[in-house]
C-alpha cells in the first residue's frame, strides 16, 4: 500500500522505516530542514537498536522516500499517517497545534478515498474533534485513531512484534484499510471508537506508571520496615493475574510519556469532571521519588553536599537510549548540583548538556564522595567494584535501580544503599 508518514521524529521514523520492511511504499515527510538534510545523508538522527539497518533497506530498496513538504508527500497515498509531537501545553494538557496544523494543511490535499491516522498519542475525543475540523474545511477524509506504542530502545523490535493493534474508526472499510498495513504481523487486533482507542494509550501508559510508582513506594515501605523489596516482588510477581513484568523499582519514571500521558489524562478528566485522584497521587509519589534519592545521597555523603563530588552512573531516563528529557537520573543530578554537590556524570549515550560528564564509569568515581547508579545500564554491572574502591575517595554506594549485586560491592570494600533494601 501507499502511505505518506507526516513527522520524521522518534515515531515517525521508526514506523515509516517498520511499513516500508513490511511491503509498503512509505513517503516521509519532515518539515525540520536540518533533520531531513541528515536523514537524506544517509544519517539516522535517534540512536535506537536496528533502525539505521532497517532505514538502510527501506532506502536501498526504493521503499522510503523523504520529502520537506506535506502535500507532496500525500501525493498517491491511500493512508496518512500523523506522528506529530503533542507536547504537554502550560497546564498539562496536550497541546494540538502541530496535529491541527497539519490537518488544515492538508485537508484538501488528501487523494479521494485517502484517510488520515493519527499516531500521535492525543486525548480521548481528538479524532471526533479532527473530523469535524475537516468537514468544516470541505473534507470528508476520516480521521482514525491508531495508537503507537513503541518503547524507546526496543522501539523496531516492538513495531515488528506488537503485543496489539488498536484501531479506532466507526467505518469497517477505515478499520481495514489500517489493519492491511498489518497483513504479515501475527498480532492481536482491537478494533473500536476512535475515543475508545485514544484512550487505550493513555490507560495503558497511566496503568504502567501507577504500577511501578506502586513498586517504588512500596520499595519506601520496605526501608522502613526491614524487608526486602527485591525478594517482596518476585513473591507478588509470581501471581500470574499481577505477573512480573514491570514492577523493578526506581528513581521514578521519564522518558517523552509517561510524565506527559499522566499529566495530560487528568487534564482529560478535569475537563470532563472527574477529579482523577488515584493519578494525581501516582505524580505526586513519583516527583517525591526522585527528592528521596538525592537525600539518600546526601545522608550517603554524610548529611550535606557541598564539598562533596558525586560520581553518577547514568544520565539517560532508562537503559538502551540516549534520550535525557524527563530522565529522573540527570533531575537527581542536578538537584545535587543545586544541594552544593560537585557531580560528575558518565553515561554510555545519553549527555546532559547541564552537567561534567567524563568517558567512563571509572573515571566519574575518581575522587568521588558517593557513587550514584542512576540508570539501568547493564555495562554498570560489569565494572571492576575493586578499582572502584580503590579511586573512590569515600565508600558509599546509592544504587537506584538495584543493579549492582550487594554482596559484590560489600566484598569491594564498599557499602551498599540500595532501594527497599535491608541495610547489610
Ligand atoms: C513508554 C511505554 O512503555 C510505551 O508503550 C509508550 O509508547 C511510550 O512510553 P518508554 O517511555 O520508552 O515507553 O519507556 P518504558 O520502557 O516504558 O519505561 C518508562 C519509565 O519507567 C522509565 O523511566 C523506566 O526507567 C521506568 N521503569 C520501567 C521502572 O522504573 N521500572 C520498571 O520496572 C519499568
Amino acid at each position: 500500500m501507499q502511505v505518506a508518514v507526516i513527522g520524521a521524529g522518534y515515531v515517525g521514523l521508526v514506523t515509516a522505516a517498520g511499513l516500508a520492511s513490511l511491503g509498503h511504499q512509505v513517503a516521509l515527510a519532515e518539515a525540520d530542514a536540518s533533520r531531513l538534510l541528515a536523514l537524506e545523508s544517509g544519517e539516522v538522527p535517534i540512536y535506537e537498536n536496528g533502525l539505521v539497518e532497517l532505514v538502510k533497506w527501506g532506502r536501498d530498496a526504493g521503499r522510503l522516500t523523504y520529502h520537506a513538504s506535506n502535500p507532496e508527500a500525500v501525493k498517491g497515498a491511500e493512508l496518512v499517517l500523523l506522528c506529530l509531537p503533542t507536547p504537554a501545553g502550560v497546564d498539562g494538557r496536550a497541546d494540538l497545534s502541530y496535529v491541527r496544523g497539519v490537518i488544515d494543511e492538508l485537508a484538501l490535499a488528501l487523494d479521494p478515498k485517502a484517510r488520515f491516522v493519527i499516531k500521535s498519542t492525543v486525548p480521548p475525543g481528538t479524532a471526533v474533534e479532527l473530523n469535524k475540523r475537516l468537514a468544516n474545511l470541505g473534507s470528508d477524509a476520516a480521521v482514525i485513531s491508531h495508537p503507537e506504542f513503541l518503547r524507546e530502545g526496543s522501539a523496531v523490535h516492538d513495531f515488528l512484534h506488537p503485543d496489539r493493534i488498536v484501531i479506532g474508526a466507526h467505518d469497517e472499510a477505515d478499520v481495514k484499510a489500517v489493519a492491511s498495513l498489518y497483513d504479515s504481523l501475527a498480532t492481536e487486533m482491537i478494533a473500536t471508537d476512535p475515543t475508545s482507542a485514544e484512550m487505550v494509550k493513555y490507560a495503558s501508559n497511566s496503568y504502567l506508571a501507577a504500577r511501578l510508582t506502586f513498586a517504588n513506594t512500596l520499595a519506601n515501605l520496605c526501608e522502613a520496615v526491614g524487608a526486602d523489596i527485591v525478594d517482596v516482588l518476585d513473591g507478588v510477581g509470581l501471581d500470574h493475574r499481577i505477573g512480573p513484568h514491570f514492577l523493578k523499582p526506581g528513581p521514578g519514571y521519564g522518558g517523552s510519556c509517561f510524565p506527559k500521558d499522566t499529566l495530560a489524562l487528568i487534564g482529560v478528566a478535569e475537563d470532563a469532571g472527574y477529579d482523577f485522584r488515584l493519578l494525581k497521587a501516582v505524580i505526586d509519589a513519583d516527583d517525591e521519588q526522585r527528592r528521596r534519592v538525592a537525600d539518600k545521597v546526601k545522608l550517603a555523603a554524610g548529611g550535606g553536599l557541598r564539598g562533596r563530588k558525586v560520581a553518577v552512573w547514568g544520565v539517560a531516563f532508562k537503559a538502551g537510549t540516549d534520550d535525557v528529557r524527563e530522565s529522573p537520573a540527570s533531575r537527581i543530578a542536578r538537584l545535587l548540583v543545586s544541594d552544593g554537590a560537585d557531580v560528575v556524570a558518565y553515561d554510555p549515550e545519553g549527555r546532559d548538556p547541564d552537567l561534567r560528564h567524563v568517558d567512563s564509569a571509572l573515571e566519574a568515581v575518581e575522587g568521588a564522595d558517593v557513587l550514584l547508579v542512576a540508570t539501568e545500564w547493564p555495562e554498570f554491572s560489569r565494572v571492576d567494584l575493586t578499582e572502584v574502591a580503590r579511586r573512590m575517595r569515600g565508600y558509599r554506594v546509592v544504587d537506584a535501580r538495584n543493579l549492582l549485586d550487594p554482596r559484590l560491592v560489600r566484598k569491594a570494600g564498599l557499602d551498599y544503599l540500595g532501594l527497599g533494601r535491608p541495610k547489610a
